[in-house]
């Protein structure tokens, strides 16, 4: 597989999938087993070199020094990279300006916030202008207001600069709202790859949930025979059908609960999300802390309530 120069892409996958050994071995850290892979022409294993100059890596653990100031972080990188002082002082102004941190570039590192901390990495890993930026897990264990900012600052860099930008998360609304591609990726190994949208739309429509436990096969087999329906399960104590288009089909189920006296205690739509389509492919949910959607929370609410 490749990835386009300019690309804002994703690695999505739980946790231990495998993604930063992934981006360990595309930033020559770690020697590949097997396989080989190039990164802006150049063989990782064997041009170290010249992949370390033509990219960029934010790491997933915090590598900042505390100790120093947002500022002098900066200046340590650029000397490291060889960068002249004139230039450094320039990039590290036009850097710091990107992330917003301006204003606090003279503090110590120890008194920024996570989310501070996390604008300081990216805005070192743009330093030496790098073509490609490896972000490991960018925003993991950030409050939802400072995920959203961090997202707008990789979205702006990706327009300002053009950098191809690598990421990996395990937060499913973060590959969704960000990349323009995205490789699932499980036990090692990359099981869908495609945009956002058409690994949903795969799924075959939205999907409705209707409480009910043990529903009449016969009001199964009614729904199951519509033509629009792409999927139905029988859960423990619901229903869930996948429909090309939920909002028109509601009336349509509820009159067909009517006619098979079927009692239905709630019912649900929502658009398919990524972790529908993990689901799909593994069986499994990618859990953790990933941020619901706001549609979850009204549907787990609902479901509390009826037991
Ligand atoms: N392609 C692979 N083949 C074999 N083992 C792998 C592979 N990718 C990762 N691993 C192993 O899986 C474990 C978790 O990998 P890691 O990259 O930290 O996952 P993630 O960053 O997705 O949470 C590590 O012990 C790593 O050595
Ligand atoms: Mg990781």
């Amino acid at each position: 597989m490749g990835i386009e120069q300019g690309e804002l892409f994703g690695l999505l996958g739980p946790n231990g999938a495998g993604k930063t050994t992934l981006i360990s071995v595309l930033s020559t850290i770690v020697r590949p087993t097997t396989g080989h892979a190039t990164v802006c022409g150049h063989d990782v294993g064997r041009d170290q070199d010249a992949v370390r100059k033509c990219i960029g890596v934010v790491f997933q653990d915090p590598s900042l020094d505390d100790e120093l100031t947002g500022e002098e972080n900066l200046d340590f990188h650029g000397r490291l990279y060889g960068i002249d002082a004139e230039t450094r002082a320039r990039r590290i102004d036009e850097v710091l300006d990107l992330v917003e941190l301006i204003d606090r570039r003279h503090d110590l590192v120890k008194t920024y916030s996570g989310g501070m901390r996390r604008r300081l990495e990216i805005a070192r890993g743009l330093l030496h202008r790098p073509e490609v930026l490896f972000l490991d897990e960018p925003t993991l264990g950030l409050d939802p207001q400072t995920r959203r900012r961090i997202w707008n600052h990789i979205l702006d860099l990706k327009d300002s600069y053009g950098t191809t930008i690598i990421l990996t998360t395990h937060y499913m609304d973060e590959a969704d709202q960000l990349c323009s591609r995205i490789a699932i990726i499980d036990h090692g190994k990359i099981i869908a790859l495609d945009t956002p949208e058409a690994m949903k739309a795969a799924l075959g429509g939205d999907l409705l949930e209707l409480g009910i436990a043990d529903p009449d096969p016969e009001f199964v087999k009614t729904i199951r025979s519509v033509p629009e329906v792409a999927q139905v399960s029988v859960q423990e104590d619901k229903l869930m059908v996948t429909v090309e288009n939920g909002e028109s089909f509601i009336p349509r189920l509820l009159s067909y609960a009517h006619d098979h006296d079927a009692p239905i205690g709630w019912v649900s739509m929502r658009k398919p999300n990524l972790e529908d389509v993990f689901i799909n492919l593994t069986g499994r949910e990618i859990r953790d802390e990933a941020i619901k959607e706001p549609g979850d929370r009204i549907r787990i609410f609902l479901r509390r309530k009826n037991k």
